[in-house]
């Protein structure tokens, strides 16, 4: 049986990601294909603990290679029981963040040492890099205030401790993941976050059918 296809968006607070997730889940699996969808920090149980934990404004000050390590000790767990079976499966795997995140947030933005993030990278990761990356990039601005809104409207989650930090920190994270979408244009493509619900999700489709043809081996 085909591999499944590995599906990763990223981007900042509000971009977008989680709406386009569950678009691109719709259209995928209405054309026969067998969808999982899942998320970072998270996506196995083991995962989802750690995630309370990192999310958490409550967790206290640690150092950022802490921060780094609980993300891919919740990543491997997340790819081992969670990623890989389905691929192997044949299942289309559509994940809510992944390695651009931790690149950019705790490297390009949070200053750790982009080799350790590359070692980390290699030992928790390989060889299940995503087949396509979509970021959707966005004002910080825009996409802060979208989950204002979304706050406002009744979701009652507690601010994190990632949307609580200065604009020039969603700035930086911004740049961060344009560098590294820019870098590596075979595995990613960039989308405008500023345009409707389903115009961006007209486009993404379009990325993702000529990106990724179907019944091939991958
Ligand atoms: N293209 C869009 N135009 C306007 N509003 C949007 C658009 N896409 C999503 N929204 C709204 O903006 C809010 C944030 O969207 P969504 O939750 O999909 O973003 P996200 O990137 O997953 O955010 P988070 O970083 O908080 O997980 C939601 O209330 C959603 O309905
Ligand atoms: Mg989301």
């Amino acid at each position: 049986m085909a591999r499944g296809k590995f599906i990763t968006f990223e981007g900042g607070e509000g971009a977008g990601k989680s709406t386009q997730v569950r678009l691109l889940a719709e259209h995928l699996t209405g054309l026969g294909l067998d969808v999982v969808v899942t998320r970072e920090p998270g996506g196995s149980p083991f995962a989802e603990a750690i995630r309370t934990v990192v999310l958490d404004a409550a967790t206290p000050p640690h150092a950022e290679l802490s921060e780094a390590l609980l993300f891919n000790a919740a990543r491997a767990d997340h790819l081992e029981r969670t990623i890989r079976p389905a691929l192997e499966k044949g299942r289309w795997v559509i994940c809510d963040r992944f390695m651009d995140s931790t690149r950019v947030y705790q490297g390009l933005v949070g200053g750790l040492d982009q080799e350790v993030l590359d070692a980390l990278d290699r030992i928790v990761v390989q060889p299940t890099v995503p087949d396509l990356t979509v970021l959707i990039d966005l004002d910080p601005v825009v996409g802060l205030a979208r989950v204002e809104q979304r706050r406002l409207g009744g979701a009652l989650a507690p601010v994190d401790r990632y949307e609580s930090r200065s604009p020039d920190f969603h700035e930086r994270l911004r740049e961060g993941f344009l560098r590294i979408a820019r870098d590596e244009p075979q595995r990613c493509v960039i989308v405008d976050g500023f345009q409707s619900v389903d115009a961006l999700a007209r486009e993404i489709r379009g990325h993702a059918d000529a990106r990724l043809p179907r019944g091939r081996t991958g």
